[in-house]
């Protein structure tokens, strides 16, 4: 199928955090530069890395750096880095640090804007404590993103399917839509609750991806970016 689009940042978001918005990025990356459209992922905010000759890298950053166009540097995709696999603003404390919304509006502003679209994954869900008095949302609002949530199919997911999209609008956002991600584990009565997000849902399903590793081959329907 062919992607229509025009120059686009795009923010993804997911129902909790190991649902695949990694994954998911990374396969949008790839069609988007499959089809000649240049695209970069970022990852604005990672807890989790290793100690590397280079600095730390974290897992996610480093899957979307080799998803992007252009071979990006690691700095460039993911700007702020600890090393603890915890919450980011526990984990920036830990090591005498701290983060703003106005670090990330600086970062954003400064960035290479040479890409025609730009796919910005966040960090767990969509109200994620960047520390004590802001959350990785205000950044999403300041920047005015569309958003993508990332449904992980499994027991809870309805839940909290509907209370990230309705918190995402009641932002005043633009949600594309959401995509359906089977996650190794499978899902009982899967189709129907997958049915059930469809009606239910006030966004469209952009797409589903399955467990086997492998995306199903018409898999995003991006008619509906602008
Ligand atoms: N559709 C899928 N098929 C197979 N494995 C998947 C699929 N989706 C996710 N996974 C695997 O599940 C794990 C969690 O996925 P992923 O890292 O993308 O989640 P995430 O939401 O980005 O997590 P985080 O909140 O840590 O950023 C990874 O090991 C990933 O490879
Ligand atoms: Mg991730």
């Amino acid at each position: 199928m062919t992607i229509q689009s025009t120059a686009q940042s795009i923010f993804i978001t997911g129902t909790d955090t190991d649902v695949g918005k990694t994954y998911v990025c990374a396969l949008l990356l790839k069609q988007f530069n499959q089809q000649g459209q240049p695209a970069i992922g970022y990852k604005p905010i990672a807890a989790g890395a290793q100690q590397t000759p280079d600095g730390l890298r974290n897992d996610d950053a480093l899957i979307l750096q080799q998803a992007s166009s252009g071979n990006p540097s690691y700095q460039t995709i993911n700007p702020i880095c600890y090393e603890p696999a915890i919450a980011p603003h526990i984990a920036a404390a830990m090591v005498g640090e701290s983060m703003s919304i106005e670090q990330l509006n600086q970062w954003w502003q400064q960035r290479d804007q040479q890409y025609e679209i730009e796919i910005i994954e966040g960090a767990g869900g969509w109200r994620l404590p960047i520390n004590d008095n802001q959350w990785l949302s205000e950044f999403v609002i300041d920047q005015k993103l569309d958003v993508i949530i990332v449904v992980g199919m499994k027991l809870g997911c309805l839940n909290h399917a509907l209370l990230t999209v309705e918190a995402v609008k009641n932002d005043g956002l633009n949600v594309i839509g959401w995509i359906a991600n089977q996650l190794s584990e499978p899902m009982p009565y899967y189709q129907t609750n997958l049915d059930y997000l469809i009606k239910n849902m006030p966004a469209p399903m952009l797409g589903e991806v399955n467990s086997n590793q492998q995306a199903k081959p018409k898999l995003f329907d991006l008619a509906h970016f602008s």
